[in-house]
């Protein structure tokens, strides 16, 4: 029976890996095939809840799915005394996309900065070359009485945080405690080619946005940052659609906070993007709601903002829509999905709107459910939009 038409589209990035298309009439099967790092503390919580929307995804529209789980993190350092095996490392190269649930345990507080489970994040960042981490943080309508702003503050709240990734003061060199010194070092550092890169991945999306970028620095300051404002007004002449402002990140800071509708797309460095997407997080309502990509490579890695969260791991409590969120990213920007991507965000909105809550999400009157029963209504909203899908393409296609 053919039950959808598609055309042939080029992948934005060279993720999808197996694809079978057929011309004309016919169902159009894409493999999902996604290296799955659970990693630590809610890490395999949300990792499970992703893989289960995935199937629902896949079985809804009836693509191939295959997820294949490595070691990451603590749990990695564990069980191969590394946190980033190189069955790992290799697993991800090949890709074709990357989920990261989350890694990090105060057990390894202890340890070499190149034995912590942060080290494997900032090693597969590099690694895979994702320089460019995207993170949208729009308000939910049925969240904003949970928003940490006031409702008439947080409302229509919609923005991406462009964060440059592989560079900065979490790469720069010399690094580390200075031999027979008190001294300890970290290096700031960018090169022009770095910050135009991003800063292109910038522009592109405010053209498809709302055409407003915010770059954000401390020029004020530090000589890096005249660089970063430089490079970023030269940039600009080759987009005269969209408009450009630039902020210091102390006032970024305030402004997110007291008017945060001002902000489309905002432009900033590793280390500022990191602090100020958490701060976007307590806007929408929880960390746990915010999802993010990391492109520019060969293969996509994705994962929600939040961490290991060990004060709730293990509990089943955990919040996985950035978990979600970050899948149907990876739907869209890897395997070229926007249908399926869509149904996912809409599935989500469809199980808020009906009422159901993580306990970071309930109010003084919402009763809390766990990850797994959320995660059961999101995979049966993906069922029941997949079984629309597959109606109306019936309709028209006798
Ligand atoms: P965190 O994001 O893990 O937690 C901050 C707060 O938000 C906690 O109260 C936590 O319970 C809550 N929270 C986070 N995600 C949630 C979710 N999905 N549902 C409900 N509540 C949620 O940040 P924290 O505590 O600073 O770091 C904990 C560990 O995670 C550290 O080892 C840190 O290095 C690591 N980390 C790892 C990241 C990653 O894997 N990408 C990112 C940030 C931190
Ligand atoms: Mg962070």
């Amino acid at each position: 029976m053919c039950w959808r038409k598609r055309i042939w589209r080029v992948p934005r990035t060279s993720g999808a890996s197996s694809e079978l298309f057929v011309l004309g009439c016919g169902p159009i099967v894409t493999h999902i095939d996604v290296v799955a790092l659970a990693g630590d503390g809610i890490g395999p919580e949300v990792t499970e809840a992703v893989t289960r929307v995935l199937g629902g995804v896949a079985s809804a529209y009836r693509h191939e799915l295959t997820v294949r789980p490595h070691d990451v993190g603590w749990s990695a350092y564990e069980r191969h005394g590394t946190p980033l095996p190189d069955t790992t490392l290799e697993a991800c190269v090949r890709g074709p996309a990357v989920f990261l649930g989350a890694v990090g345990d105060p057990r390894a507080d202890g340890l070499s900065p190149e034995k912590r489970p942060e080290a494997a994040l900032l090693q597969l960042r590099r690694e895979l070359g994702c320089f460019a981490n995207l993170r949208p943080a729009k308000i939910d309508e049925q969240l904003v009485g949970i928003s940490a702003l006031k409702p008439e503050v947080a409302v229509g709240t919609d923005l991406v945080i462009v964060r440059e990734l592989t560079g900065g003061i979490y790469y720069g060199t010399p690094r580390g405690a200075e031999a027979g010194s008190d001294r300890t070092v970290n290096t700031l550092v960018y090169t022009e080619f770095e910050v135009e890169r991003i800063a292109r991945i910038a522009f592109e999306m405010a053209g498809r946005r709302r055409g407003r970028l915010t770059s954000i620095d401390k020029a004020n300051v530090l000589e890096v940052s005249q660089l970063w404002r430089a490079v970023v007004d030269r940039v600009a002449g080759d987009y005269p659609d969209v408009s450009v402002g630039h902020m210091f990140v102390d006032r970024a800071a305030m402004e997110l906070i007291t008017a945060p509708t001002q902000f489309d797309v905002v432009l900033t460095s590793n280390l500022f993007g990191d602090i100020l997407s958490d701060e976007a997080g307590a806007i929408c309502g929880s960390l746990g709601l915010l999802a993010s990509a990391s492109v520019g490579g060969e293969v996509g890695l994705y994962e929600p903002v939040h961490g290991s969260a060990p004060d709730i791991a293990g509990q089943g409590i955990a919040n996985p829509i950035g978990g979600i969120r970050s899948a149907a990213l990876m739907l869209s920007q890897s395997f070229d999905l926007q249908s399926e991507a869509r149904a996912l965000e809409d599935a989500v909105t469809t199980v808020l709107a009906g009422g159901l809550r993580t306990p970071d999400l309930a109010g003084p009157n919402d009763t809390s459910v766990s990850t797994s029963a959320f995660t059961d209504a999101v995979v049966e909203a993906v069922a029941l939009g997949g079984a629309r899908v597959g109606a109306a393409s019936a309709e028209v296609s006798p």
